[in-house]
């Protein structure tokens, strides 16, 4: 079962992940030479990656890549490798190396051998990676519908991404797969807000996707979570 840490504010929240997160890229930096951290898009992280950015530690040893992206350009506002190019890869943290989910071909089901292969990249397990998660229980881009969801969730998927089409949610997604995402020292979910820690609480009940990483004993997880 995965630990609560329940800070008093949203604020408070992004200071102490971004102090968690750090200290571990620090740890794995010292111990093992490099560090690799992947990252959740969506609205929640952007303060929390600033934060990050300054954080005093050799950054050129550090792998940044994500945990999904939304198939679009990465000039567009949508795109989650902007929202890490602008808020992470800045400051202290411009010297990482960051590996993109995004390529040029028009489908991401014909991108994903290169996208896996350009994954090699980056140091296994990852020293942290970060979930967030959507008000119908997603996280990742493993949406409830999906029709591939069976596999994305499948512990012995050989493959590390794949591409998704989300019933409802825009634009087609290249997203690592749970066997990818539990291939990690640690796992932070960064959620907030009463309405997510309620869905999170009755993911297993619901059969919500992120219940296939808070309810596995394989790979700590942590949800990180304020009102
Ligand atoms: C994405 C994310 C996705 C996100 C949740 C929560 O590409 O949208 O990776 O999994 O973490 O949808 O998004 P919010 O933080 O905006 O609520």
């Amino acid at each position: 079962m995965s630990e609560w840490k329940s800070v008093a504010t949203a604020n408070d929240l992004d200071r102490a992940l971004a102090t968690h997160i750090a200290n571990r890229l620090e740890q794995d930096i010292t111990v093992h030479g490099c560090a690799s951290l992947a990252v959740s898009g969506g609205s929640t992280p952007k303060e929390m990656f600033r934060l990050l950015s300054c954080a005093r530690l050799d950054w050129s040893k550090v792998w940044v890549t994500l945990v999904d992206e939304r198939w679009v350009d990465p000039s567009s506002d949508d795109s989650n490798e902007r929202l890490v190019r602008e808020n992470l890869l800045r400051e202290n943290a411009s010297s990482a190396h960051f590996v993109s989910l995004k390529s040029e071909h028009p489908d991401a089901r014909q991108a994903v051998t290169e996208i896996s292969e350009n994954l090699a990249a980056v140091p296994a397990p990852f020293s942290m990676l970060v979930l967030g998660m959507g008000g119908d229980g997603h996280t990742a881009s493993w949406f409830p519908g999906a029709s591939n969801l069976d596999a994305l969730l499948d512990r012995d998927n050989p493959d590390r991404v794949a591409a998704s089409d989300p019933p409802e949610a825009p634009h087609q997604r290249m997203t690592l797969t749970l066997a990818a995402v539990m291939d990690s020292r640690d796992i932070a979910v960064h959620i907030t807000g009463e309405k997510k820690k309620t869905v999170l609480t009755n993911a297993t009940a619901r059969g919500y996707p992120i219940a296939a990483v808070v309810d596995q004993q394989k790979t700590p997880v942590t949800i990180w979570w304020a009102p």
